[in-house]
């Protein structure tokens, strides 16, 4: 039995989760593969070096969980309440936004200078098929597209938005968030963390990312302070509640799988909640962050959860 069956939320089962993802899946894909491309950026007449975008599409297309676009649509539906709302264009160019950034984020980590992986997504890592430079500068190329994707110059996106939106992204992917978190990450290779310590690491590296997500869906709307507040604490618990699975995995998982090399976090001496806690107690933990993020949403006073709740049990309870 799952956390969310025990507190008595309603099971997740119940809502027809593959249907509500599949739709918005092809939606993002079909996104992401129209934004992704070497055609000049509105109106510019420079199209970018062809080499260049293979290594972008190699990165973001054809793999990938989707979870952080997912996240963005589910919380703007839960703010909105109707699909379909004016609103909708702006949470798409945010969830896409949050996966150009996500993506970026792992073809550098996967370098040789950070954790020295040779498989993503099922697939050999950027820098083992584009060289050094040109998974580098892959990366810093999805890092701008991401701001260029939030600001669209067509009146899509209303100008107060794309400064939320821009401003959400900016914070979680910087200094004091994800590129933080790894830099943290690579300056604790082989020390003993205390449990806070590791939680901090754990919360930038991966957990800023993941409530952005959620809080920039629901700033696509118009959310009251009542529901901000119940997503931030949503978003906090599932954003660590992910790379403790995430830890856990590597420990538990085959790499077929997972689509990446299993057992690399021993391999490479990172602290981790497994190496810290031990495994059981690792996967207690995950169970009650879920079961914090669920009640958070009790709390939100907003009618349409039910994909978030899912998307909870899916960040914790899930296989790869
Ligand atoms: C992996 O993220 C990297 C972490 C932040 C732990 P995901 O597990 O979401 O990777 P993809 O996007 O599905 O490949
Ligand atoms: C990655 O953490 C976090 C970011 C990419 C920001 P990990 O190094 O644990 O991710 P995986 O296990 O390689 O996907
Ligand atoms: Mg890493
Ligand atoms: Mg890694
Ligand atoms: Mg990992």
């Amino acid at each position: 039995m799952t956390s969310a069956a025990l507190i008595g939320v309603p099971d997740v089962t119940e809502f027809e989760l593959n249907a509500w993802i599949g739709l918005r899946l092809a939606a993002v894909e079909h996104a992401l593969s129209s934004w992704v491309t070497a055609d000049a950026p509105q109106g510019l007449t420079h199209s970018a070096p062809a080499q260049l975008v293979a290594a972008m599409r190699y990165a973001v297309l054809d793999g990938g969980k989707r979870l952080r676009p997912l996240l963005v649509l589910a919380a703007h539906e839960a703010v909105c309440a109707a699909q379909g709302d004016a609103s909708f264009d702006a949470a798409m160019h945010a969830a896409c936004a949050v996966e150009l950034i996500h993506a970026y984020s792992l073809v550098h980590d996967d370098m040789p200078c950070m954790d020295n992986d040779v498989l993503r997504r099922g697939k050999p890592t950027v820098h083992v098929q584009f060289g050094e430079a040109g998974a580098l500068l892959a990366g810093d190329a999805l890092q701008a597209l991401a701001f260029e994707l939030l600001t669209p110059q067509d009146g899509s996106v209303p100008e107060a938005t794309q400064a939320r939106l821009c401003a959400l992204l900016a914070r979680a992917a910087g200094s004091a968030g994800m590129a933080g978190g790894q830099a943290i990450d690579l300056a604790s290779v082989g020390l003993p963390l205390t449990e806070s310590q590791l939680r901090e690491m754990h919360e930038l590296k991966t957990g800023a990312l993941l409530q952005a997500s959620v809080m920039m869906g629901a700033q696509c709307g118009a959310p009251d302070a009542r529901a901000v507040a119940a997503l931030q604490i949503y978003g906090s618990a599932i954003g660590l509640a992910f790379q403790v699975v995430d830890d856990i995995l590597d420990v538990t998982a085959d790499s077929s799988i997972l689509g990446k090399t299993a057992g690399k976090d021993a391999e490479n001496h990172k602290p981790t909640y497994v190496s810290l806690l031990g495994l059981e107690a690792s996967q207690a933990y995950a169970q009650r962050l879920l079961v914090q993020a669920l009640s958070a949403l009790d709390g939100s006073g907003l009618a349409q959860t039910r994909a978030l709740r899912a998307l909870a049990d899916m960040v914790v309870n899930r296989a790869h």
